[in-house]
């Protein structure tokens, strides 16, 4: 199986991500850490550890960075609402959070493994796996490899350039992108493929009990927010997109490109920018994400939920 370190900030998309990690039978789960982005630090914790009792996750769940590296924090409450959730309630937890910091929980199951063994995927702002990284920069040989949601190459989110997880914390991705390790980069280009459509809707229905009925909540939510503010008629599922392509990496095709984190212009802090004038070099450690399977990337959402449903 793939071992995954899920650093997330649920969010309604986090959430679903957290169920792929947990219910795909190739993941191994090593761990779950949080760090603030949609919402509050307290908050997405209290999500992650909620989502996490419904869905089974035995792993350890570790809360992190509450703000950026420099800037204060700045939430996304208008898409994933006051609680993260989407006002959707999740049961009592059942998960006792671990006492450690996120970033030593990353460390230390990063190094206590096999080198080249554990996979990273950041699905929040960065600061975490940044500080991680100039905690024990040993970290950056030892993972198999990095798969981050975040970024985009034409479109961005937040502004019109820069997507939400790297705005938020332009220095920590710098940082994470800059660090030589094997970095595919899930961005905006290739999540706004993987819209939950009608016909996604009465797939996950057909889950049937707490798991569909929360999911099917936070995505009406999500839903919602997507359309209220005119952006699409379907919600993107963009975080279990990392999730899937770190277990399946045929759900999606890739280019290796050199990719850097504008952190100085007035407009465009923020933005990916990625070189694709000319083919990249083998040596090139970055990538960017860009044809999604959307079948493929379907059927491996529904098969987890229906395994974490069953189990
Ligand atoms: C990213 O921003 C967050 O709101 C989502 O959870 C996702 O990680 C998309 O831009
Ligand atoms: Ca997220």
């Amino acid at each position: 199986p793939r071992k995954i370190v899920l650093d997330c900030d649920p969010g309604l998309d986090d959430a679903v991500a957290i169920m792929l990690a947990q219910g795909n039978p190739d993941v191994e789960l090593l761990a779950v850490t949080t760090v603030g982005g949609n919402q509050s630090l307290e908050k997405v914790t209290r999500n992650a550890l909620g989502v996490g009792s419904l869905a089974g996750v035995t792993a350890p769940v570790a809360a992190g960075a509450d703000s950026p590296l420099l800037e204060p924090a700045q939430d996304a409450g208008h898409v994933h609402g006051e609680s993260g959730l989407g006002g959707v309630d999740t049961p009592e937890s059942t998960i006792e959070l671990d006492t450690r910091h996120a970033v030593e929980v990353i460390v230390d199951t990063v190094m206590c493994e096999e080198p080249g063994t554990v996979t990273l995927v950041p699905v929040g702002p960065l600061t975490n796996i940044a500080l991680a990284v100039r905690r024990e920069p040993r970290i950056v040989e030892r993972v198999a490899e990095v798969v981050l949601m975040g970024g985009a190459i034409r479109v961005g989110n937040q502004s019109p350039v820069a997507e939400f997880n790297i705005a938020c914390d332009p220095e920590a991705a710098q940082i994470v992108f800059s660090a030589g390790w094997r970095v595919t980069m899930v961005g905006l280009d290739l999540t706004h493929q993987a819209q939950a459509t009608e016909e996604v809707f009465a797939r996950i229905a057909e889950v049937g009990g707490p798991v569909a009925d929360l999911t099917l909540g936070m995505l009406s939510f999500y839903r919602d927010s997507y359309r209220s503010s005119g952006r699409l008629d379907h919600p993107p599922l963009h975080d279990p997109c990392a999730v899937a392509y770190a277990v399946d990496p045929d759900v999606m095709t890739t280019r290796r490109a050199p990719i850097s984190v504008e952190l100085t212009g007035t407009l465009t802090r923020g933005m990916t920018v990625a070189d694709l004038r000319l083919p990249a070099d083998e040596s090139c450690p970055t990538q960017v994400a860009e044809q999604l399977d959307v079948d493929r990337f379907w059927n491996l959402v529904l098969d987890a939920l229906h395994r974490v449903a069953a189990a």
